[in-house]
């Protein structure tokens, strides 16, 4: 798709969107260019002053655009089952589920999850189980889940979902990445077998200069390492506005298939959206059912509308 930009994203009027991590870079973007095309965008954060101030700069960004901040933090069930209990709409258009960490030295979520797999993966499953109603009566719904070209270093380890036995960071990050990959299929999977409505896809932004690089880095007071990502980003990242396009095109453009994964198409880096290359082991019927399976028992959202 050369040559694809944010201009090209079709009229969002009258839909409804819900952006997770809205209030800092892909997720951000892709919130604020939903509600240029005139979409009501409820911008899903776990600050409510990092989310409220990312309102009102879209707000400053985009005069009348149509935004609100949602408390959500993916790090705890109870916070996500609150978010969807009070989700004010009847319809959901489209769900980007875009929040995540990045190779954090080893933590739980308040459930007890390792942090990574909790928050990018199984805070997400919850998500969208928990909105599925609201998604299978909207026609023409969508759930986009941000991944990354990280997913090809490593696939889950299902009997160590949460690296209980032995963490390596990044190793952790990457299967969390490819658990967002796995949902995708196995979302698409069940869709189609129900004959649903609704498209389940997933998109990688590349290299990115986001916060995402700084977060670990800030939390262990690392200050080279900090610098280094810094210099990094400055120097073979491309920006967070065209970070976001593959997330925006996988959102809105018409001709989207369920189970795509869709990325920037120089190198799996930068440059205009096109089809991702994705590791063999995302494709998996029986890995993406098991997952599956232990996703509903891990976080006690089950998907009944999509039993199979
Ligand atoms: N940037 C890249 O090069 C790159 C490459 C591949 C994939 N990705 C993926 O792109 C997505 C967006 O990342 P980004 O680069 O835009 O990073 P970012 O600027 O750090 O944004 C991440 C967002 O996730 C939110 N978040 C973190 N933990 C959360 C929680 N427990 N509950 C709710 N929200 C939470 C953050 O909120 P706070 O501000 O409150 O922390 C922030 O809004 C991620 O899924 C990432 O894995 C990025």
């Amino acid at each position: 798709m050369s040559g694809w930009n944010e201009k090209a994203v079709p009229g969002q009027s009258g839909r409804v969107a819900v952006v997770t991590g809205a209030n800092s870079g892909i997720g951000y973007v892709t919130a604020r260019e939903l509600a240029r095309k005139g979409a009501r965008v409820v911008l899903a954060c776990r600050s409510g002053v990092r989310g409220s101030a990312a309102a009102d700069r879209i707000v400053a960004e985009v005069p009348g655009a149509d935004v609100e901040f949602g408390r959500l933090d993916l790090g705890d069930l109870a916070s996500v089952r609150e978010f969807a209990a009070a989700f004010p709409y009847e319809r959901l258009d489209l769900l980007v589920n875009n929040a995540g960490v990045m190779a954090l030295p080893y933590g739980t979520t308040v459930d007890g999850f390792e942090t990574q797999f909790g928050v990018n993966h199984l805070g997400h499953f919850a998500l969208t189980g928990l909105l599925l109603p609201m998604l299978l009566t909207t026609s023409g719904a969508r759930v986009v889940t941000v991944s990354s070209e990280m997913h090809a270093l490593a696939n889950i380890d299902i009997d160590d979902l949460n690296s209980e036995h032995r963490y390596r960071r990044w190793i952790a990050y990457s299967r969390s990445k490819t658990a967002n990959l796995l949902f995708t299929h196995e979302l698409a999977r069940r869709l189609a077998a129900h004959g649903a409505d609704v498209v389940a896809a997933a998109a990688h932004p590349g290299y990115a200069a986001t916060n995402l690089q700084g977060v670990a880095p800030r939390m262990e007071g690392r200050r080279l390492v900090g610098r280094v990502m810094e210099i990094g980003n400055r120097i073979f990242a491309q920006s967070a506005e065209a970070g976001a396009l593959p997330t925006l095109y996988a959102a809105t453009a018409p001709d989207v298939r369920s189970d795509s994964f869709t990325g920037p198409s120089f190198m799996m880096w930068r440059g205009a959206p096109g089809p991702s290359w994705r590791a063999s082991w995302t494709l998996n019927d029986g890995a993406g059912e098991r997952l599956w399976s232990a996703s509903e028992r891990l976080t006690g959202v089950a998907y009944d509308a999509l039993k199979t």
